[in-house]
């Protein structure tokens, strides 16, 4: 049986190290795993009750159908001032609006990628903190905090530096 896992990435930029790890995830995973990238990030609008009253953004309502249908899901995404970027914490926003609750009960693993030394470390707790609010099982460890990521990823977005790798692979087997 295929286990499948939606990746949301928190980086909209074409060049995103992030993003370059999250498409090198189908390489590193055990085989039988399908990962299905969440796209669109860019097109939710911010959150407003009045929008939400007139009807969810369809992007929306396909995220949380994807996530509730998934195995797992994984996190992978810059941080911005010590937190996460304000469009990933806009889609959590929307996603916390519905019922049923996509989240609850769903394993999650988070890493984050930063061109400075913390590697994101101060994002991911933030992170943890509101899936606890939307019920999710986020897994401890390993941790995944990629410093560095401009010498660990190639300009062509290859993943080049072995332990990262290796740490991925075990991350991904553990979720
Ligand atoms: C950053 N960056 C950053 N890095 C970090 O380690 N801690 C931080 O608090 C911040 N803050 C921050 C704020 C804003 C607004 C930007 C644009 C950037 C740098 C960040 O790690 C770098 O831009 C990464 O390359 C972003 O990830 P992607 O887009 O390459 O995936």
């Amino acid at each position: 049986d295929t286990i499948s896992i939606a990746v949301i990435c928190g980086s909209l930029r074409q060049g995103s190290f992030n993003a370059a790890i999250a498409r090198e995830f189908s390489t590193l995973a055990p085989t039988g795993i399908s990962f299905h990238p969440l796209d669109g990030m860019e097109s939710i609008p911010h959150y407003n009750a009045d929008i939400q009253s007139q009807g969810c953004p369809a992007i929306v309502l396909d995220w949380a159908e994807i996530i509730r249908s998934s195995d797992a899901v994984v996190f992978v995404t810059p941080e911005y001032n010590y937190s996460i970027p304000g469009v990933l914490k806009n889609a959590l926003d929307w996603l916390s609006r519905l019922s049923p609750p996509p989240f609850s009960g769903k394993p999650v693993a988070i890493q984050t990628a930063s061109v400075g030394m913390l590697g994101g470390a101060r994002a991911q707790y933030h992170l943890r903190q509101v899936l606890l609010y939307l019920d999710a099982l986020v897994l401890n460890k390993p941790e995944i905090m990629i410093a560095d990521a401009a010498s660990k990823i190639s300009p062509q977005g290859e993943l080049t530096d072995d332990t990262t790798r290796r740490l991925i692979a075990e991350q991904l087997a553990a979720l």
